[in-house]
């Protein structure tokens, strides 16, 4: 990474590699969540209305399980910097878990949604949620059972992408941590950061799809090398 006094603005994308070591499966990985429900089944706005149950039973089990987990050294590191770090940051989250604002992290955006909230297809009303909603529960506001899962599926728009877009096109360090780098939009992203001059880095377990469009990555679990990444960066190194 180059000298860390060039640096102000940074942009850092996680995606289910930091929450790994607190418990929670990732997509791609063997014995990922995506092979045990295909994709198609249980991640779109077609197997929601094909089969709402089996959408809503998958969802409320990941939410009832996200409840039980912690935040790890990576995430508690990300809220180290956030605090600490003077010029401008945004963490965007792929992830749907809260183990990043758990630990602290104010500057984040869920781009992919959040499990802890649900979504009132009726009124558009969105609301904190930790119960199941297979049941069907009323939306508290305008009391149709019209919830669904407030994430974001295949086909549907991320949430902030205008946001996101004036970060990353303004940041000097984009930094993605714990993504395969697999799903796009969010895989774009370092792209446009790099067209536009900004220094990118890879923090990951392994060398992933991504990686050859970072000038740098550095390999090994997000509990290790992600607070060491944060040490150099706050004592200025690089
Ligand atoms: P993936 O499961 O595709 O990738 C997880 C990445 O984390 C892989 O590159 C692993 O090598 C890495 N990894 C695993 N354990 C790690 C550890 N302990 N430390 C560091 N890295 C580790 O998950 P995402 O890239 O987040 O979207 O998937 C992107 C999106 O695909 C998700 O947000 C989700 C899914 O479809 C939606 O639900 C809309």
């Amino acid at each position: 990474m180059g000298d860390m006094r060039e640096i102000r603005n940074i942009v850092i994308l996680t995606g289910a590699g930091i929450s790994a070591e607190s418990g929670i499966d990732t997509f791609r990985s063997e014995g990922g969540l995506w092979e045990q429900h295909r994709v198609e089944d249980v991640a779109t706005p077609e197997a929601f209305a094909r089969d709402p149950d089996l959408v809503l039973r998958f969802y409320d089990m990941r939410r009832e399980a996200i409840q039980t987990k912690q935040p790890n050294k990576a995430h508690d590191a990300l809220a180290r910097l956030d605090s600490a770090w003077q010029g401008g940051l945004l963490i965007v989250t792929q992830n749907v878990d809260d183990l990043h604002e758990r630990a602290g992290a104010k500057r984040l955006l869920h781009m992919h949604g959040e499990h802890l909230n649900a979504w009132c297809t009726a009124c558009d009303i969105r609301v904190p949620w930790i119960a199941s909603l297979i049941e069907r529960p009323p939306c508290p506001v305008c009391g149709m059972q019209a919830l669904r899962p407030d994430v974001v599926w295949f086909g549907e728009m991320p949430y902030g992408m205008d946001e996101i877009h004036a970060a990353v096109r303004n940041c000097d360090l984009f930094v993605s941590i714990g993504t395969s780098g697999a799903v796009y939009p969010a895989a774009g992203l370092v792209r446009i950061a790099r067209d536009l001059g900004a220094q990118t880095l890879e923090l990951n377990l392994e060398p992933s799809k991504g990686s050859p469009r970072f000038h740098e990555a550095r390999h090994g679990p997000a509990t290790v090398i992600v607070p060491a990444w944060v040490e150099e960066v706050l004592s200025g190194g690089g």
